[in-house]
């Protein structure tokens, strides 16, 4: 059997930067789960702008095909052949994909998806339910945390090294308001599973968090 590394928790927590070294520390692959919600989002701003309802998203399933390729030591997603790494980061995307995410029809497409890479390959994934439903048999549940303030200062400093222009008490706003739709929405809202290991990073150094994220995934 596979070995499944689970790490949920919210925006900003840096599920995806650490899981991604976690995945290359262990040598297994790595599953951004985020990112496939993303690109769903992200066709659906392309064909319907930000007019739609949940029967228009289902009906686009059909159209979308989503990849996952290893470029180097970083993981491409492609969306009908074409690469969308870089641009299913924009905000206007961020926002698309939390919406379509409360659709159990989108939930159950990228289920498919995410449930097939897990059974062929030992797998770090990380999302906002991996450990409670996606993964509930995961050999390991990380729960990664950080109060919302520092998740909002990371994410300022992040834009500003890209080039952006940004106004901390706007991301900070922003966070909050994502935090809220993620933990309180009807289907498979962010929570911690019971047999999970919480980690906050508040006061923890980049290093400090991977490192005890692989004491606590390695194999023994
Ligand atoms: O982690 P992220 O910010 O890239 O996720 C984008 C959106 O997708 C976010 O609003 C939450 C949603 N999401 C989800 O509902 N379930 C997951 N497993 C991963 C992400």
């Amino acid at each position: 059997m596979p070995r499944s590394i689970a790490i949920d928790g919210p925006v900003g927590a840096g599920k995806s930067t650490l899981g991604a070294e976690l995945a290359r520390l262990l040598g297994y692959v790595y599953v951004d789960t985020g990112a496939l919600y993303r690109t769903v989002g992200h066709y659906v701003l392309k064909k319907y702008g930000n007019t739609y309802s949940e029967e228009d998203v289902v009906a686009t399933l059909g159209e979308i095909n989503i990849e996952q390729r290893l470029a180097g030591d970083t993981t491409k997603i492609y969306l009908n052949g074409s690469d969308v790494s870089a641009v299913i980061r924009d905000d206007a995307v961020s926002a698309a994909a939390s919406r379509v995410s409360g659709f159990k029809r989108v939930r159950d497409f990228l289920f498919a998806l995410q449930r097939d890479v897990a059974k062929g390959n030992n797998v770090v994934m990380d999302g906002r339910d991996i450990g409670t439903v996606v993964l509930p048999n995961a050999d390991c549940k990380l729960f990664l945390t950080a109060s919302c303030e520092v998740r909002a200062k990371r994410r300022t400093q992040q834009l500003e090294r890209a080039g952006q222009k940004v106004n901390y008490n706007e991301v900070l706003e922003n966070m909050k308001e994502r935090d809220y739709n993620d933990t309180n929405r009807l289907i498979a809202p962010l929570k911690m599973a019971d047999d999970a290991i919480l980690i906050d990073s508040s006061e923890k150094s980049f290093e400090e968090t991977l490192q005890e994220l692989y004491e606590l995934a390695r194999e023994d």
